[in-house]
């Protein structure tokens, strides 16, 4: 079979018996990673806030590829759902070998229209959620003396760049990609690891409904701001995503890996605007600049 972008890339069995929880599971690019995670050989247990959509999922998985998924109902802003959850996996499996915290709730807005109570919304599955499964793992994994464990964060590149109209989303990011870097140090000597992903945009549902309504995502000609054209596909994060909570990527920690077709950068560099110059300007162009000597 010829090897293409969105061609599975781990070796089979690479995640075989590993446990692991992808929170928002079932769902999105988290169910993407599950059925991938599962098709590697992983016990992979799935949680938000809907069990009837988690049922469905856990279904759908294990039926694909013959490993069982285990959903269980939490909402991570409640820390003790979140003790419950954890409760529920040892009771079920064991001790979880990955924490893949993927589950996030955003939509658009002018911030100046946003309510307190509309700004906490986001920051409290964002931010607050993510520590909350942080913290009940973490303390979890060190009180076991537990070697190699891997957290996985997915983020977004305005973590680090900020973003207008998302202003509770990028906030939260920031402090998430903060937590990884600043755990990825202070765990190590637990043997825990913690790594971040930062997804360009890979169509979902969720995302879409909330970021790009209706034709905005057509109207805007929105893959006209990636260099690459185009959107990600769900299994080249799947593969990304394998990779670094299999053994492959023990040596990886603290690192933030960017997918996105070069987005972010296209508006950072600062003659980036060139791209519009025809090759016909260009031979203009060297021909003044040769003439500066
Ligand atoms: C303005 C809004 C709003 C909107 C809700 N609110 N939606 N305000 N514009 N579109 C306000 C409400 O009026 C309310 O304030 C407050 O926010 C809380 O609303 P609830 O509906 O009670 O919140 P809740 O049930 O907790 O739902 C959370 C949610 C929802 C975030 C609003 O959309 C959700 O469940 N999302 C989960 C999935 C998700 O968002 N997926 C997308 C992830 S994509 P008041 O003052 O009236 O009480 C992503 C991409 C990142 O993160 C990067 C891409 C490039
Ligand atoms: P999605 O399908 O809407 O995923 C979000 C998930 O979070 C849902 O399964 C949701 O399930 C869960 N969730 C929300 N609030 C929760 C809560 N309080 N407790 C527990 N679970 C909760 O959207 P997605 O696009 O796949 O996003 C997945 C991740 O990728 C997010 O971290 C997002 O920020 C990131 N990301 C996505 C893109 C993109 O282009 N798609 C780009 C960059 C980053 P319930 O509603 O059942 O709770």
């Amino acid at each position: 079979m010829a090897i293409s972008h969105t061609s599975p890339m781990l070796p089979e069995g690479a995640l075989q018996d590993k446990i692991i929880l992808v929170t928002g599971g079932g769902s999105g690019l988290g169910k993407s990673m599950t059925t991938y995670f599962s098709k590697l050989g992983a016990k992979v247990a799935i949680s938000s806030r809907k069990m009837e959509r988690l049922e469905k999922a856990a279904k759908e998985i294990s039926d694909e590829t013959g490993n069982e998924v285990f959903p269980f109902a939490c909402d991570i802003r409640d820390y003790a759902q979140v003790e419950a959850l954890r409760d529920a996996i040892q009771d079920k499996w064991g001790s979880p070998d990955v924490v893949l915290n993927n589950a996030a709730g955003n939509f658009i807005s002018p911030t100046e229209r946003l309510s307190a109570n509309a700004f906490d919304a986001i920051i409290d599955i964002v931010l607050k959620g993510t520590k909350n499964v942080t913290l009940a793992f973490g303390k979890k994994w060190i009180a076991e003396k537990a070697t190699d464990r891997v957290f996985l964060n997915i983020v977004t590149t305005y973590a680090w760049t900020g973003s207008s109209y998302v202003v509770p989303s990028a906030m939260a990011k920031a402090g998430v990609l903060a937590m990884t870097r600043s755990l990825a140090i202070e765990w190590a000597k637990y043997g825990i690891r913690s790594n971040a992903i930062a997804p360009g945009p890979f169509p979902t549902e969720g995302a879409w409904a909330r970021l790009l309504p209706g034709d905005t995502s057509e109207k805007l000609n929105v893959v006209n701001q990636i260099p690459l054209r185009r959107s990600g596909e769900h299994q080249e994060l799947n593969n990304l995503a394998a990779y670094m909570v299999s053994p492959f990527s023990r040596y990886m920690n603290g690192e933030v890996v960017t997918l996105d077709g070069g987005e972010w950068l296209q508006d950072a560099g600062q003659l980036n605007f060139l791209e519009a110059v025809s090759e016909q300007e260009w031979d203009m162009l060297e021909k003044l600049t040769k003439s500066a000597k």
